[in-house]
């Protein structure tokens, strides 16, 4: 059974062809980051224009790379929301064309499930399938959930952040101390570089679901740091640095990154992983978890995962690989799998729902 998948939610355009839930036969990303990155975070109107020029070379690469043609399609699997609306129709609307042109059918997906799905996807290829029930942590740039994760993919919301997600605040720091956009990969490059005890963030006590997350603190207590100290010089460095370089290289950040900033990297990276970990951990227990499943951007960070695997965890713990952490389409194709063969099939008059939940 061979599905292509669809992924347009954010600045992201992408198409892979999945072959039975776990074979990724082809998985094309085509990035929006030149367009977006002068600008410190993702400019609605341009993302759907991008999604536009981009979405058929996209597929057709995919289809291309994977040796499949439209007529060897079973499904198509596309994302429907959560995210930007104008940039989930895009994908969405092409999804749909194609599968009214071939008279197959459309199933939509919900990009955090997308998430969930990518580290099955791999788990089930790699002979270590997720165990069930999981608890699964979703970390990116729009999103810090935790759900319990019952055989037959049926989730319970267990706890999700309050105010920023996890990724927006990585991106939200990189961007006040001049790192640009988006900040997560910057920040784990450098982090190793500095004392992660040195700057002494306070972790977030909440009231009600302590399985709640909250990064707002977090990142004013990092807007405090910087302006206690005089600092715009270094950060005018750095901006000037990626006015030149769109993306400098390790050696070029270390330069214009004195080691008392490295020290606050470091420090607020730790932070935001001791909170993660603490409260997957809880939810683990809670829910007497099999396997834990950590996925979404964030899931790249090599800080995190190094935690993850020394972390007493309650039970094994799964990250998809880099390429399937970030938005990508096999995450979408392979959950398109599961629906499908579930006999779950999406109506072409769906909309694309800027705010659809995974689960309450
Ligand atoms: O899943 P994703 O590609 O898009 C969303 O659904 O949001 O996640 C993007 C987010 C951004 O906030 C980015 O800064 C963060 O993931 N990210 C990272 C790393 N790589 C990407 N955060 C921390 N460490 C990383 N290595
Ligand atoms: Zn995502």
């Amino acid at each position: 059974m061979k599905i292509l998948g669809i992924e347009s939610s954010c600045d992201e355009t992408a198409a892979a062809v999945v072959e039975d839930g776990e074979t990724v036969l082809s998985s094309v990303v085509a990035s929006q980051f030149s367009t977006h990155g002068k600008y410190g975070g993702v400019v609605p109107e341009l993302a759907s224009r991008e999604h536009l020029r981009a979405i058929v070379p996209v597929v057709r690469e995919a289809l291309l790379q994977a040796g499949a043609s439209f007529g060897q399609l079973d499904a198509v699997g596309a994302t429907i929301g959560p995210g930007l609306v104008g940039s989930l129709l895009v994908g969405l609307t092409y999804a749909k064309a194609i599968c009214f042109a071939r008279k197959i059918p459309l199933i939509g997906i919900n990009h955090i499930e997308g998430h969930i799905h990518a580290v099955v996807l791999e788990a089930r290829r790699a002979g270590r399938p997720v165990e069930f029930p999981a608890v699964a942590l979703v970390v990116s740039g729009g999103h810090t959930h935790l759900f319990e994760v019952q055989e037959g993919f049926h989730y319970r919301l267990l706890g999700k952040t309050r105010d920023d997600a996890a990724g927006e605040a990585f991106d939200k720091v990189a961007k006040l101390l001049g790192f640009g956009y988006p900040g997560g990969p910057v920040v784990d490059m450098l982090a190793p570089y500095g004392n992660p005890a040195v700057v002494k963030f306070t972790l977030a006590r909440m009231k009600g679901n302590a399985i709640d997350f909250s990064f707002s603190g977090l990142k004013t207590a990092v807007l405090r740091w910087v302006q206690a100290r005089p600092m715009s010089d270094e950060i005018a460095v750095r901006k000037e640095l990626l006015r030149r370089v769109p993306r400098p290289v390790r050696e070029q950040w270390l330069e214009v990154t004195p080691k008392a900033t490295l020290d606050l990297l470091a420090s607020f990276q730790h932070t935001v992983i001791e909170e993660l970990l603490r409260r997957a951990a809880l939810s683990a227990d809670t829910v007497q978890a099999r396997s834990l499943i950590v996925s979404g951007g964030v899931a790249c960070n090599t800080g995190l995962r190094a935690a993850a695997r020394s972390a007493p965890l309650p039970c094994p713990v799964h990250f998809p690989s880099p390429g399937l952490s970030t938005d990508n389409a096999a995450m979408i194709a392979a959950a398109a799998c599961a629906k499908f063969q579930r006999g779950e099939v999406t109506p072409l008059s769906v909309a694309a729902q800027a705010n659809l939940t995974l689960a309450s």
